[in-house]
């Protein structure tokens, strides 16, 4: 595995890739890896041949300086995991290569309104300007990006349609904890009791397939629901839970067709997203979260 920190030595490799007729896979990051970001690694390996992974906490995206201060970081730790996960170049710009005059962003209307968007002003944008600059640099074939932050992805299928972005996006499942906590950076900053608690986010879920495998359909009957069990586990707050279609992420009133049920909740000031999509399948519906 190469480790770049400059944009030309970027292209200079991805140029080289790509003259030896190899297709290139990306998936960016902030880092603090997990086996959830190695999962879009193998998935970005099994579409192309040669893997770029950039690893950039990206300021513009955080609404809250705490927040950003408090990014957990380990570089030595994520190298070893980016080079065993199978990533052939890791890029690791700093600020100053990545920032210029800041005045260009890049907006998805609409799709950003509700879930975390209504909830976190400015951090899409952020994401969707780091984003485009990162294809820009990299020029990848195929970007993966995680159903975990699932507004993130299909907005960003969204932009790289509405931009004629020649990137192909592949949305990865969700990887999970053996008891079904999804995994995230911010998960080290929940104390014991919390991460227990916060359990009921997944298990809101297996209730909530319950319901739909018995054909329940109503979307404010299946949030009650979602909302008892995540109350069970006594969040600090709940941000929200919503019903959307996948599509444009516009609120459904009952399930037909691709849906996602959405839910955000603080444990302490640890906020944890989570979802899970309900698609049609033969007859019926199936849950993937
Ligand atoms: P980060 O939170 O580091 O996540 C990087 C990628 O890993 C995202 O596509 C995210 O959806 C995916 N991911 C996170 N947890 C996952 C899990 N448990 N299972 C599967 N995939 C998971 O998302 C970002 O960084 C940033 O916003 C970024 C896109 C890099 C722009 O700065």
């Amino acid at each position: 595995m190469k480790i770049v920190n400059k944009i030309a030595d970027v292209r200079l490799e991805v140029g080289n890739a790509k003259k030896a007729g190899k297709l290139v896979g990306f998936v960016p990051t902030m880092g603090f890896l997990h086996p959830g970001h190695i999962s879009l690694v193998k998935i970005a390996g099994e579409n192309s041949e040669f893997v770029v992974m950039s690893i950039f906490v990206n300021k513009l995206q955080f609404n809250d300086l705490n927040d950003f201060n408090g990014y957990p970081k380990d570089l030595e730790r994520d190298i070893a995991i980016a080079e065993n996960g199978g990533v052939d170049l890791l890029f690791l710009p700093d600020d100053k290569e990545m920032y210029r005059s800041n005045l260009t962003t890049v907006d998805v209307d609409l799709i950003t309104e509700n879930l975390c968007g209504a909830h976190r002003p400015g951090h899409f944008k952020g994401v969707f300007t780091v984003v485009s600059k990162l294809f820009n640099i990299v020029q990848p074939d195929i970007a993966v990006f995680g159903q975990k932050d699932i507004q993130q992805a299909v907005s960003i299928e969204k932009m790289v349609y509405d931009l004629n972005f020649p990137v192909k996006i592949i949305v990865a499942p969700t990887v999970r904890e053996s008891d079904g906590l999804a995994m995230s950076s911010r998960n080290k900053h929940l104390s014991e009791k919390q991460r227990k608690e916060a359990l009921s986010l997944s298990r809101s879920f297996a209730a909530c397939e319950k319901l739909i495998d018995s054909g329940e359909r109503d979307a404010e009957k299946i949030s009650e629901s979602i909302r008892a069990v995540i109350l069970e586990g006594s969040p600090d707050s709940i941000d929200y839970i919503s019903i959307v279609k996948y599509e444009d992420l516009s609120y459904a009133e009952k399930i037909d067709g691709k849906t996602v049920v959405a839910v955000a909740a603080f444990w302490g000031t640890t906020r944890l997203i989570d979802n899970m999509i309900i698609d049609k399948k033969d007859d019926g519906y199936i849950c993937i979260y």
